[in-house]
């Protein structure tokens, strides 16, 4: 049994998984009630509550799993990137166990679990493939060649999508994380109200930026608009700048499959047109269920036992969490 812990951000999550990948249990416990009267994730405020949750949820992921801590045979932990303060208590968790348990510890790379999800299908994946990966924190295209062998050829030169979903939410007065309220205001608006440009990066052409978006909404919020629509228009937007970007890049890469990932491929517009892309190009799409899109300890769990089934080595105790660069 392979155990993975997820607190970089502000969901406290864990898994447990069996060696064939299948999910045993993946418990989450969100911040969101913490967090939402700041319109965004207070970075102390996370790590605190980490360090509260992060006994019970481990607890209660042994015990939906069905197993004690001893059949635990490996723990992975993210260990950036991420808020420092939250990673850290994922980071001095794992450790302790490996160290009492006397098993091995591996630290994950959040990005690369977010591309692992599809490993838990136990579908074979087709390769080379294009990995997109949006969320709070990030906005990035990848060319993976073989699993493990990814690298990045896009990413936002300013904010991620997801953040932009939240900023905007908090422009129109709706409540945090933004995609879901946005996402939910937006079916009763029209998306052709309000023609938001899609943004153009010209220095490299297959980079995203969200910020100018953020700034129309800001000024069409001054003109006349329901919120509905503005949300719509928004969402249409920014959705079409990830696909435009994503085709252009299948287009350069040669790629046979997508995987997708990330908070924001639990929007519905998203998953449509993407699934749409997909279907169109004749690619296969890995589109993971929405409750495995959002941050959570299964796909630590995918990331490592694939390391594990590779050989890779474990890491040593004196691993640092790391918050943007990796080291
Ligand atoms: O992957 P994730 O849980 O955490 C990070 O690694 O950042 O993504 C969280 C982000 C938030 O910005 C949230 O607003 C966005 O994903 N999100 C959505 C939706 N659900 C979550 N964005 C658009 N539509 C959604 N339904
Ligand atoms: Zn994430």
């Amino acid at each position: 049994m392979f155990l993975g812990i997820e607190t970089s951000c502000d969901e406290t999550s864990i898994a447990v998984i069996d060696e064939d990948y299948k999910i045993l249990s993946n418990i989450v416990s969100s911040q969101e009630e913490i967090h939402k009267e700041f319109g965004g994730v207070f970075p102390e405020l996370a790590a605190r509550a980490h360090i509260e949750k992060i006994l019970p949820v481990f607890n209660e992921a042994i015990k939906v799993a069905g197993i004690t801590k001893h059949d635990l045979e490996a723990v992975g932990v993210t260990y950036g990137p991420g808020l420092i303060g939250s990673l850290l208590v994922g980071l001095s968790f794992a450790k302790a166990l490996s160290y009492s348990l006397s098993i091995p510890f591996f630290g994950i790379n959040h990005l690369e679990a977010h591309l692992s999800i599809p490993l838990l299908t136990k579908e074979k994946i087709l390769f080379p493939a294009l990995g997109l990966l949006v969320s709070g924190g990030h906005t990035e295209l990848f060319y993976i060649e073989r699993c493990g062998a990814g690298r990045s050829i896009a990413k936002t030169l300013d904010d991620a999508a997801g953040e932009a979903f939240d900023k905007v939410a908090r422009l129109l007065g709706l409540g945090w994380p933004g995609g879901p309220a946005i996402e939910k205001i937006a079916k009763t608006g029209d998306a052709k109200a309000i023609r938001f440009s899609i943004p153009k990066v010209k220095s490299k052409r297959l980079d995203f930026s969200f910020s100018g978006l953020k700034t129309a909404v800001y000024y069409q919020l001054k003109e006349e608009g329901r919120k509905e629509d503005i949300a719509a228009s928004f969402q249409e937007a920014v959705v079409s700048h990830i696909l435009i970007n994503t085709q252009k890049a299948i287009l350069e890469t040669g790629a046979r499959s997508i995987i997708a990932g990330g908070g924001v491929c639990a929007n519905n517009r998203l998953r449509e047109e993407i699934s749409f892309l997909a279907k169109e190009r004749g690619l296969v799409l890995y589109l993971p269920e929405k409750n495995l899109c959002t941050d959570n300890g299964a796909m630590v769990c995918a990331n490592l036992l694939f390391k594990i089934k590779e050989g890779q080595p474990a890491s040593s105790f004196d691993l640092a969490p790391f918050s943007r660069i990796s080291p």
